[in-house]
């Protein structure tokens, strides 16, 4: 194994090249906490092979020189169609965890989900990347007071929506890391919380198995009382996606969880244009789950998401080099989302509609994971 990548390099090659050095320097425990997923991971692997199953409609002759990779989401101009993942126990993989993550986004013009279970504060986040820390993730777990405390430090700190993660009223079935016996010490994913009894309540609801689940309604209620717009997260059915926006969501975010929590069911990717359906036009979509390379940012949009948001990517530039490994991978998705939307003859990721793409059969394919982690 090899721990010696250099913690300030930039020079990675390619979003691969990225993954292995992150892979090389994370001890087993925490490389199984980052690369695995629920169950036998069926969805882990469903994620990325969904994106091979759409293939590009290439048009020649009437690209735009330089395509445009700027939009808005959620009122929030980026540079970059794609938002850093919520992803807690971030000091994990880095000492400077989304402290790096937000500057990174800072200096690209793109924005975090800032996670409530991690290694800093929303406070810290905020004063060290003030426009990135757009938007705050919360759980709807714990008591109401928990919650709404939460909620108001976000609207104090000056972020612009909130993120709630719908698909985690308990821990999924993660057999990495009971094979490990693993679990991130509180350290870790306490630094929003008062304390270390409050983080390890919250990490109890979720792995007692017992947490009373919330209903739309109740969550309808307590958001109501924040001026703050909000993203519905975990979303993966019409039935849903009309739910909550029923209850108040201004957008969703299509995702399994990058297969992290029920395992066996169906790809992001793949329900992506029913629930694009399902809301029409006036409800902004984000997408994550397998994101791994420009291509994919490129055909989510396509299938009608505004931006595309990345977990494990963002992990690994941030465990293979800090605010500089983040930089580098937003740097290769932006090259490499310009080089597929001129080669695809599309002027910006603002023009892409589903004639871009035409869905195609492959046999069984293991695509992006070529080493390690058996993903
Ligand atoms: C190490 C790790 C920690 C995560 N922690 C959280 C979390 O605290 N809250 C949350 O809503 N999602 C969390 N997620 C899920 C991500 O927000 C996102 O949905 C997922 O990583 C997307 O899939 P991808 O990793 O394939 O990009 C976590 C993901 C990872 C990999």
């Amino acid at each position: 194994m090899d721990t010696a990548v250099d913690t300030t390099a930039t020079d990675f090659a390619t979003l691969d090249e990225v993954r292995e050095a992150a892979l090389a320097v994370l001890p087993s425990d925490a490389h199984d906490f980052l690369e695995g997923g629920a169950g036998e991971e069926a969805t882990l692997r469903r994620n990325r092979n969904a994106f091979e199953r759409w293939a590009f409609v290439p048009r020649v002759m009437g690209g735009l020189p330089s395509p445009s990779t700027t939009t808005r989401f959620l009122g929030v101009d980026l540079a970059l169609p794609v938002l850093t993942a919520p992803f807690g126990a971030d000091g994990l993989f880095h000492p400077d965890g989304q402290v790096a993550v937000g500057r990174a986004n800072a200096a690209a013009g793109t924005a975090s989900i800032v996670p409530e279970a991690g290694t800093y504060s929303l406070e810290e986040i905020a004063a060290a990347a003030p426009g990135a820390a757009a938007f705050g993730q919360v759980n709807p777990l714990g008591t109401d007071e928990g919650f709404l405390a939460m909620v108001r430090r976000y609207e104090r700190a000056g972020y612009r929506g909130l993120c709630v993660t719908c698909d985690v009223p308990i821990q999924g079935w993660r057999e990495r890391n009971l094979r490990n016996g693993y679990l991130p010490d509180h350290r870790l994913f306490g630094g929003n919380y008062p304390s270390v009894e409050h983080a390890l309540g919250q990490l109890g609801q979720l792995l007692e198995r017992e947490a009373p689940v919330w209903s739309w309604a109740k969550l309808g209620e307590l958001l109501g009382q924040s001026r703050l717009p909000w993203i519905a997260k975990g979303i993966m059915t019409p039935e849903d996606a009309s739910a909550a926006v029923a209850t108040g969501a201004r957008a969703l975010l299509v995702s399994n969880h990058g297969g992290r929590q029920l395992d066996g069911q169906r790809a992001s990717l793949d329900v992506l244009p029913e629930i694009r359906d399902a809301v029409g036009p006036g409800i902004e979509i984000a997408l994550d789950s397998g994101v791994r390379r420009g291509a994919d940012v490129v055909r989510a949009i396509a299938l009608g998401a505004d931006v595309v948001v990345i977990g494990r990517l963002a992990a690994y530039g941030l465990a293979a080099g800090g605010e500089a490994g983040v930089a580098r991978v937003l740097e290769l998705l932006r090259a490499e989302i310009t080089t597929v939307l001129t080669l695809l003859g599309r002027g910006g990721v603002r023009d892409l509609t589903p004639d871009a793409l035409t869905r195609v059969e492959v046999g069984p394919v293991s695509r992006g994971h070529r080493a390690g982690g058996g993903a």
